[in-house]
């Protein structure tokens, strides 16, 4: 078993708690009186961590869904080639979706199941990821909410992995390279 050193925290727990309380309360705030609950939708496995306290700050009714899509294999440099592993159970049509993203780096992934989502006639389709790269984008997508940009290095923890390592760190740091 391999194991790298973590060179700097960059996300720490108090950031962490502060970020996720204002996603919360900005989604909440961001629909009007729904006519049936929010989907939202996680995309798996990063989104675990930070899926599972998001959705204690969100005050307006809400189911929770899944989906894995690989981009990456096991590697730092994104593929590019974006696949459905594993899709929704829920049926999106007519209703509002959110999808939960751990990271948007090059922008692929959410840009590809973004455009998915929308072929099923949902009423509306907003993202929020928990961290974002914008200088590292390629694919152009919109990120309705927001945690935190960062810079174009690449992190681990809080349900972010290396070789599915690391998800368990509860802060974000950054793997000596
Ligand atoms: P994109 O398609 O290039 O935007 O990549 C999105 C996916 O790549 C995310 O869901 C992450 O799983 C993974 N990813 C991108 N950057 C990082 C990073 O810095 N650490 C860990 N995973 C990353
Ligand atoms: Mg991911």
């Amino acid at each position: 078993m391999q194991h790298f050193e973590i060179t700097k925290k960059l996300v720490d727990e108090d950031e962490i708690k502060t970020i996720v309380k204002r996603l919360g309360a900005e989604i909440s705030a961001g629909y009007g009186s729904l006519e049936n609950e929010l989907i939202v939708i996680g995309l798996l496995r990063g989104s675990f961590v930070f899926m599972a306290d998001l959705i204690r700050e969100i005050k307006i009714p809400l189911v929770v869904d899944f989906m894995t899509v690989s981009s990456y294999g096991d590697g730092t440099v994104s593929s590019g080639d974006v696949k459905i592993v594993m899709d929704v159970d829920l049926s999106v049509e007519g209703r509002d979706v959110l999808l939960v993203e751990d990271i948007v780096d090059t922008g692929r992934t959410f840009a590809k199941v973004v455009r998915m989502m929308k072929n099923r006639k949902p009423k509306s389709v907003k993202t929020c990821t928990f961290l974002n790269k914008p200088s590292a984008r390629i694919s152009d997508v919109q990120v309705d909410f927001c945690g935190k940009d960062i810079d174009d290095e690449f992190v681990v923890g809080y349900g972010l992995d290396y070789g599915q390592s690391y998800r368990n760190l509860p802060y974000v740091g950054v793997l000596k390279p």
